[in-house]
């Protein structure tokens, strides 16, 4: 029957405990490849150490600006941060990347960037003024101190010429030498995920994870120095961003990976990379949901078999359409009218069902996944402390992981069930990771002044 050929289909996408499990346990070794000298650059989770050593204790204090790329939006902050009452001031502007400067060269993107800065200064009525800045940077950057990375790779769509290979802060800098109107103070570059883990650590000293579920997805962690083989040093310990969105890229996911993951990845602008990132994060989940559709239409088991022109195009399935499709307060008659919107306009109420499920399950899984790289995250940290039971706070943010009505939740169920020994607690994130940024910023500032 038809139902049972659309099940069979959708099987492939449904992940059984011992999968996830196995996605668990691959994990966690690509993690020990990454951060071991001998086997690091053939690691497909690059382990990246940040040169962040603690997270805020609160003494932090200063006014400092932030800059925060490679999400949805870009903003420039000015954070006030005041010592003792764990309280920071935040003003904050966004500003759009037009997509014809994201696929230019790296020389107009920074200029561009720089602009935005001046635009921000002036705006705030601060021209002149010479603040420290930090820079939230969402891209894997290989750091050998903590103002200073290099781009390995550009992810999420960015292809800006010239800037792979670069230090991404010299890039910056020499932008702002050619507009030669004012003068910044880079002290840190830092990833978004360690951003986010600072935002939340400054409420909860317990959060010593940070994870992104929006555009793309990732994390990071507080690792024990003496597994830091890259860096020198066994004392204390220090932040890795793990890059964990290129998981996968040496084969580890094949066995689960369907046809519309391949065809997903196939069309992307980094194929063959960041193969878990585009099982799970927003910018591909509708992708995911637009391939299978099309692979039902053409068996005939959908929209009466017609293929639309809308249904053939790129990108149409936005990630907000997932979540409100999948609204449980959404009455079916919505559910068409979404699909109306996206011009699939012969939709029957049957296809309305389907295209629900179809949802439910490519969204489900991307939360199981997720769940089973973030088991491992934990239970690395438990082994590390030797510890029977482990309490821990994961900072989260991403446009995906906020606006989906499921996803945290069977997030939460998948930790449960691989990571058992870890009670870990999901904190939200309401001030993006532009105010962690100026957290670690103001912390170096300190360490900084009191060296000279
Ligand atoms: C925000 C951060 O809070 O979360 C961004 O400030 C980050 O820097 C973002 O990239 C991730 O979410 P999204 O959905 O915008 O990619
Ligand atoms: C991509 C980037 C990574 C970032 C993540 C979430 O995976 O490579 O640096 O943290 O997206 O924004």
């Amino acid at each position: 029957t038809q139902h049972a050929q659309r099940q069979r289909v959708l099987d492939t996408l449904r992940l059984s405990h011992e999968q996830l499990l196995e996605v668990k346990r691959r994990m966690g070794e690509e993690m020990c490849k990454g951060l071991a000298k001998g086997t690091h650059s053939s690691a497909s989770v690059k382990m990246l150490p940040t040169f962040v050593r603690s997270t805020p204790d609160g003494t932090e204090r200063g006014d400092f600006l932030a800059l925060d790329l490679g999400g949805t939006n870009f903003r420039v902050l000015l954070v006030k941060v005041r010592s003792g009452k764990r309280t920071v001031e935040m003003h904050n502007k966004i500003y759009t990347i037009p997509q014809e400067i994201m696929h230019g060269t790296g020389d107009e993107l920074f200029d561009h960037i720089v602009h935005c800065i001046a635009d921000f200064l002036e705006y705030m009525g601060m021209k002149g003024g010479h603040l420290p800045l930090g820079f939230t940077f969402s891209f894997p950057c290989e750091q050998k101190k903590l103002d200073q990375g290099i781009l390995l790779k550009w992810t999420k769509g960015f292809k800006a010429t010239g800037c792979e290979g670069e230090d991404v802060v010299q890039l910056l800098k020499e932008a702002i030498h050619r507009q030669e109107e004012f003068d910044l103070d880079v002290v840190a570059l830092v990833n978004d995920t360690v951003g986010t883990m600072m935002t939340c650590g400054y409420e909860d000293p317990e959060c010593e994870v940070g994870l992104i579920v929006g555009t793309g997805t990732n994390a990071c962690y507080m690792e024990e120095m003496p597994n830091v083989e890259l860096v020198a040093g066994e004392e204390g310990r220090m932040c890795i961003n793990m890059e964990w969105g290129a998981f996968g890229d040496n084969g580890e996911l094949d066995d689960i990976c369907t046809e519309f993951d391949r065809a997903v990845d196939n069309s992307s602008a980094n194929p063959g990379r960041q193969r878990y990132e585009k099982m799970i994060s927003g910018m591909y989940l509708g992708e995911i949901v637009r391939n299978i559709l099309l692979d039902f239409t053409a068996k005939g088991l959908l929209f009466r078999g017609k293929l639309s022109e809308r249904l053939k195009t790129h990108g149409i399935f936005e990630t907000r359409f997932l979540s409100q499709i999948e609204s449980d307060r959404l009455a079916l008659r919505q559910v068409r009218s979404i699909l109306q919107h996206l011009g699939l306009t012969s939709s029957t109420c049957d296809d309305s069902i389907l295209v629900k499920e179809v949802c439910s399950v490519v969204a489900c899984r991307a939360a199981q996944l997720c769940g089973a790289g973030l088991a491992a995250v934990v239970d690395k940290i438990r082994q590390n402390r030797n510890i029977p039971r482990l309490r821990i706070t994961v900072g989260v943010d991403g446009t995906l992981y906020k606006l989906h009505p499921h996803f945290s939740s069977i997030m939460r169920e998948t930790l449960r069930d691989l990571a058992p020994e870890c009670d870990v607690t999901l904190v939200q994130s309401e001030d993006g990771s532009g105010k962690g940024a100026a957290l670690i910023t103001a912390v170096a500032c300190r360490i900084r002044d009191a060296g000279q």
